[in-house]
């Protein structure tokens, strides 16, 4: 199999790859969906869940994709071709190109608001409006579809920019140029919303569990919420993975990306709870909560129009460089199998997510039907796949010598069997059978 090498590419080192990792696991995710989700399922309680779930179930997938991905060196279809030829296994990666599109078109399509709402805060266009006004300023943008497609088109655009420049000029470059300045904008974000009068509230709310409001479904909402944050379960990290060195250590460098996904989407907590119960809003608002709710804050506070345009212009980093880790799945599928040059690949790839985008740009309900399908069954199915093929068909002992390659010293192959084999599958497989017992905790 000979793959055009100037069309894959290489992280250029370490660190290149850990910004790359961070910045597609932290994305909308943390942001948007990790708060809010908190806000629906307890607060405290939650987080609790959602942080065992990160270190118990989490960490043993992503370190499993890595090293199936530098492994085989190709895209998730390639990884199953590779190490288990002539098998159906191979049809675990074909849903992880699926799932790519079918994530990235309705992704793209949020994406799209956040440029939309840069426009709008940063033009004043939500200054003195009453909660009624901003609520219509956002029922009317997102019923706009020429607007709304526009911006969709605009944010996949700039995707594809992203990526025409590759592994290191593209992906590695906008990374570390943009996750810091994520981070500080973050921090600002945070600072601001902690000084707020009646923070503490929101800080009780987020930090003192309180499990009478939590239940089964909390659970299961916390661990569907990490696959997703993680960017697991869909051949993400395959991919990323298969543009590693050999030298680099497979293990500090997952630790590394799920602990700073980990540690934004906590801090993105910071920014929001304390926010909503400083102005007696509504924790479980939904979707509508960043977009409905916080022109409301900003509204509030002095200096409102910088900071919500800064509020959302780190909302549309942080969306940019997951979702060129969602388009690059099916990008390196067609430059592998299809033997494609880049740009073509990412034109089908990108130019393909658009189009289907497009029912979830004019119908809320379609968008939320997406995400059920992709951004939550998908992922499921695809981390279980993953956790089985490696503890049951690829082995212990082949990814124990992966997993030293570059970590010499590694000597956690009990361990790492005893999860992958049977905590991940046995917790992965309860979620699964909860999410159809109990749909509606999904809501
Ligand atoms: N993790 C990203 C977020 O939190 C989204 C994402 C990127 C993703 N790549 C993924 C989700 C792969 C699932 C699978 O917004």
């Amino acid at each position: 199999m000979s793959v055009n090498a100037g069309d894959r590419g290489v992280w250029s080192s370490k660190l290149g790859f850990i910004l790359a990792g961070a910045g597609s696991a932290v994305g909308l995710g943390n942001i948007w969906r990790f708060p809010t989700t908190t806000g629906k399922y307890g607060g405290a309680a939650f987080v609790l869940v959602y942080l065992l779930s990160v270190g118990l179930i989490c960490l043993a997938v992503m370190l499993a994709e890595l090293s199936l991905g530098r492994n085989v060196q190709r895209n998730p279809v390639g990884v199953y071709k590779g190490l288990a030829p002539g098998t159906p296994w191979k049809w675990l990666g074909i849903l992880g190109v699926i799932t790519g599109w079918g994530i990235s078109s309705f992704y793209s399509v949020i994406a799209g608001w956040t440029l939309g709402y840069i426009y709008k805060t940063a033009s004043g266009q939500f200054t003195g409006q009453s909660p009624e006004g901003i609520a219509q300023i956002f029922n009317s943008f997102v019923s706009n579809p020429v607007l709304v497609i526009a911006c969709h088109a605009i944010f996949m655009f700039i995707t594809m920019l992203i990526l025409f420049g590759g592994v290191k000029s593209g992906i590695e470059k906008w990374s570390k140029i943009l996750m810091p300045l994520l981070i500080v904008i973050l921090i600002l974000v945070v600072a601001r919303a902690l000084t707020l009068p009646g923070a503490e509230k929101g800080l009780e709310f987020y930090l003192k569990p309180d499990f009478s409001k939590f239940s089964g479904e909390g659970v299961v909402a916390a661990m569907g919420q990490a696959f997703f944050s993680l960017s697991l379960g869909m051949g993400t990290m395959i991919t990323y993975g298969s543009y590693l060195s050999k030298k680099d250590n497979l293990v500090s460098s997952a630790v590394w990306v799920a602990s700073l996904d980990t540690t934004i989407a906590i801090m993105a907590g910071f920014a929001i709870m304390p926010a909503i119960y400083a102005f007696d809003l509504d924790p479980t608002s939904g979707p509508g909560l960043i977009f409905v709710v916080l022109p409301n804050v900003f509204n509030a506070i002095p200096g409102g129009a910088l900071f919500g345009t800064g509020f959302f212009v780190l909302l549309a980093i942080a969306a940019v460089t997951s979702l060129i880790s969602i388009v690059e799945v099916p990008a390196a599928y067609f430059i592998d199998e299809m033997r494609m040059p880049r740009k073509k690949a990412v034109m089908i790839a990108g130019v393909g997510a658009f189009i289907a985008g497009i029912p979830a740009a004019v119908s809320l309900q379609f968008l939320g039907l997406m995400d059920t399908i992709f951004g939550q069954y998908s992922l499921i199915i695809g981390s279980l796949g993953v956790a089985v093929f490696v503890g049951w068909k690829w082995g212990i002992s082949k990814i124990n010598a992966e997993l030293q390659e570059g970590n010499p010293n590694f000597s956690g192959q009990k361990i790492y069997g005893f999860f992958i084999r049977f905590v991940t599958p046995i917790a992965v497989t309860a979620l699964l059978v909860c999410r159809i017992l109990f749909p509606d905790a999904f809501n």
